[in-house]
């Protein structure tokens, strides 16, 4: 929070509210938001403000902001966007807290100018901005209504913090139809100044909410972000579902809000590292929520699955494994429980089978059992429609036996699948906030959320450890690099900044006479590198600017002479620093490590396979810095090469802890050294004894 800056409650806990562009016309937006205000039960004062004064909904209609005696801690903003910087201009004068601009045709139309002019002026006032382009703020605690969306928003444990106004709005009128309850829905819109960490901090500690959901399309503080989610979804499920996961996706969704969508494998990666739930659709975050705000908290991970029918019990078992809920598989234990209640052709392997001939009775016993098995900790309820069974004396059972669950602190979800009479059961069965599905994969989906939650709250994060690298010398070689302009290091600069890290490198030096190469290369030893030294190549191997595998004296000094001959006949102009001698680093496993300042993420560090197929097997990792010792294994274990570095067909364990510590390095120099943009080894090779950084590049900030 800046100084003297407004506690960000008073926007969902507003003492008094204003409505500026309060219109008198019942079909205006301004109207809307004001009638919404009223009949939504709002126990604060209402002012409504248009210069024409007079009378709107019973409530006096004030000329000016200013003229109002009482403080305003949040005024809705619904006049036309040239007005806008004025009423703004108005409530800042006026000392309001918060104002949340509806208007649209700012930046997200290209008007970046007028948007940025607005929040600069709030920003003189120490006013904050919610908006513009939004659909408003509703806030149960306060039964604060202040949108333009539907009358009657049902009050619950569930916050939505969205992007999309219009999804938002829908979103209000589903949620209502789906029984759900809202503690909060707001919109962030084009997000001039308040965005969803701002809120996350509130909605984090307001004990109302049990779940938070977010539809975010792309991220301007992704360090921040990424930093207060993880700290929020410890404490509570945050359910995250963002649109641009396609490049045209990304594009519309850039154009859409004017915000930058990021990549999207990136967030997938920090979604993961901060804990949050990263939902397919929105329909899908939406039955995670529902299913989060009603179910309790398992106390172990044992689950069973109670079918009538194989297939769909198969189904199940599969989409357990795709969302890691965990079936119980003592099967001496299992057979004790389940099968006094079985048809003799039944199975009490987990699923649990009992079979086309089951009858209510049967699923009855079955629901008892792992009700009081005191080894069971979940159940997903399957069943098909059979003839020998009539579904409306299973309803009322099924809804019995859910109050059951509840109550004995185990999750359970239904999936019920067949005709009209099914159908309908599922409908009233949803009615009465019971977790029934008609898909085994959506069941299965809503108890996988659970569980991941449940394992993220279990786990530790790990702490961030120091790393000290040399800070003077890196500051050195960028200053020079500065000082001729350059954007970039030199090779050897690349290396003397891993020197200062204590990454090791290749031995190496730069021959300045061909006495001076094979002197090294004596030195050194068999095999080795050549390359050419000049800033003024900067794709050494496409001009034969490099030798590689030299084994004798003989092939240094051939190499050595072909090297400048072929360089100089490309770049006849290059100034030439030298030629640097190498020693060839062979065997071992080449991989990627790199560290850059994203545009959306802030920080991030990478790992993966590397060498010249990366781009083809795009088998890399990614998290947000500062990083733990835990995340940077996590990293390491995500990638599908990682038995690659195991060791495989007998092949020894490389040096995993040494290229833990070259990435908690590599993350360490980008965030000591702010001048540097990016960073990448590739390859870095990482073989039994140690790693070495074999080719760096390293380019620094505009
Ligand atoms: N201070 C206070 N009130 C004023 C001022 C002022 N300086 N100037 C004018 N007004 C009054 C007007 O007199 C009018 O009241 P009246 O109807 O009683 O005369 C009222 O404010 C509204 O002004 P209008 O000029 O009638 O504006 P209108 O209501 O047509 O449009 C609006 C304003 C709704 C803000 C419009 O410009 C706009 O941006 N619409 C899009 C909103 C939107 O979609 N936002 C994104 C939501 S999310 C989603 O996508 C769904």
């Amino acid at each position: 929070m800046r100084e003297n800056e407004p506690d960000i409650k008073y926007l969902f806990e507003p003492r008094a509210v204003a409505v500026v562009g309060a219109s008198h016309d019942p079909k205006k937006i301004g109207y809307k938001i004001l009638d919404n205000i009223i009949s939504g039960g709002y126990p604060g004062k209402v002012y409504p403000v248009n210069p024409r004064g007079g009378e709107i909904l019973g409530l006096r209609g004030y000329r000016d902001v200013n003229e109002i005696e009482e403080e305003i801690d949040v005024a809705s903003i619904v006049v036309p966007a040239p007005l806008v910087f004025d009423a703004v201009k108005r409530c800042g004068e006026k000392g309001v807290k918060f104002v949340s601009i509806i208007t649209s045709g700012f930046s997200e139309v290209g008007n970046r100018e007028e948007e940025n002019r607005i929040v600069a002026c709030a920003r003189d006032h120490h006013m904050r901005v919610l908006g513009p382009n939004i659909f408003g703020v509703f806030s149960a605690p306060c039964s604060l209504n202040a949108t333009f969306g539907p009358k009657n928003v049902r009050s619950g444990n569930i916050a939505i913090i969205t992007q999309s106004g219009a999804l938002g709005i829908a979103m209000i009128g589903k949620t209502k139809v789906e029984n759900m309850g809202l503690s909060a829905i707001v919109s962030v819109g084009n997000k001039s100044d308040i965005n969803e960490t701002d809120l996350l901090e509130y909605l984090l500690h307001q004990d109302l909410t049990r779940v938070i959901m977010i539809y975010i399309e792309g991220l301007k503080a992704g360090e921040r972000f990424v930093n207060v989610l993880q700290r929020t979804a410890k404490q509570k499920p945050v359910v995250v579902v963002k649109a641009g996961r396609s490049k045209r996706g990304a594009m519309a969704a850039a154009s859409h809000t004017g915000a930058l969508a990021g990549s999207d494998e990136i967030f997938d990666y920090l979604m993961k590292q901060s804990l949050a739930l990263r939902a397919e659709s929105l329909n899908e975050a939406l039955e995670w929520c529902k299913f989060f705000a009603n179910t309790p908290i398992p106390s172990k991970d044992n689950t069973v699955i109670v079918t009538n029918g194989g297939g769909i019990g198969v189904l199940a078992t599969d989409a357990c494994e795709k969302y890691g809920v965990g079936l119980y598989d003592d099967y001496l234990t299992l057979k004790e429980t389940f099968s006094g209640m079985m048809p003799s052709f039944g199975s009490t392997k987990n699923p649990i089978d009992l079979t086309g001939e089951a009858t209510p009775d049967l699923y009855e016993g079955a629901f008892k059992a792992s009700l009081e098995g005191e080894s069971i900790h979940a159940v997903i309820a399957l069943y098909c429609e059979t003839a020998v069974f009539d579904i409306r004396t299973f309803t009322p059972m099924i809804e019995a036996y859910y109050r059951k669950f509840l109550e004995a602190k185990k999750p359970i979800v239904f999936c019920l699948v067949g005709g009209q009479q099914t159908e309908d059961a599922v409908d009233d069965l949803r009615k009465h906030d019971v977790p029934v599905f008609t898909d085994p994969y959506e069941a299965v989906s809503c108890m996988g959320a659970l569980y991941t939650y449940v394992h993220h709250r279990r786990s530790h994060s790990g702490s961030v450890i120091s790393i000290s690298v040399d800070t003077a010398s890196m500051e050195a070689i960028i200053e020079k690099a500065k000082k001729e302009k350059r954007r970039f290091l030199l090779a050897h600069e690349g290396q003397g900044v891993m020197k200062a890290a204590g990454i090791s490198i290749p031995r190496s030096h730069v021959a300045r006479g061909l006495d001076q190469a094979v002197q090294y290369a004596e030195e050194i030893g068999y095999p080795l590198v050549m390359k050419i030294v000049s800033k003024d190549i900067l794709h050494k191997s496409d001009v034969g600017g490099v030798a590689l595998n030299l084994v004798n004296r003989k092939e240094v000094i051939e190499a050595y002479e072909a090297i400048l001959h072929r360089c100089r006949t490309a770049f006849p102009d290059a100034k030439v620093d030298g030629i640097e001698v190498t020693e060839m680093v062979h065997g071992g496993t080449e991989l990627i490590v790199g560290a850059r300042i994203d545009p959306s993420f802030g920080p991030i560090v990478m790992c993966g396979l590397g060498g010249i197929y990366v781009e083809v097997m795009k088998d890399v990792s990614f998290r947000a810095l500062p990083l733990s010792l835990r995340e940077a294994i996590t990293m390491i274990k995500e990638i599908r090469s990682y038995p690659l570095l195991l060791g495989v067909r007998g092949e020894k364990r490389k040096d995993i802890d040494g290229l833990v510590e070259t990435i908690l390095k590599v993350g360490e120099i980008l965030q000591t050294c702010r001048s540097i943009s990016d960073i990448e080894i590739n390859p870095l090779v990482v073989d039994v004894e140690g790693v070495k950084a074999v080719d760096v590049r390293i380019l620094l900030s505009p």
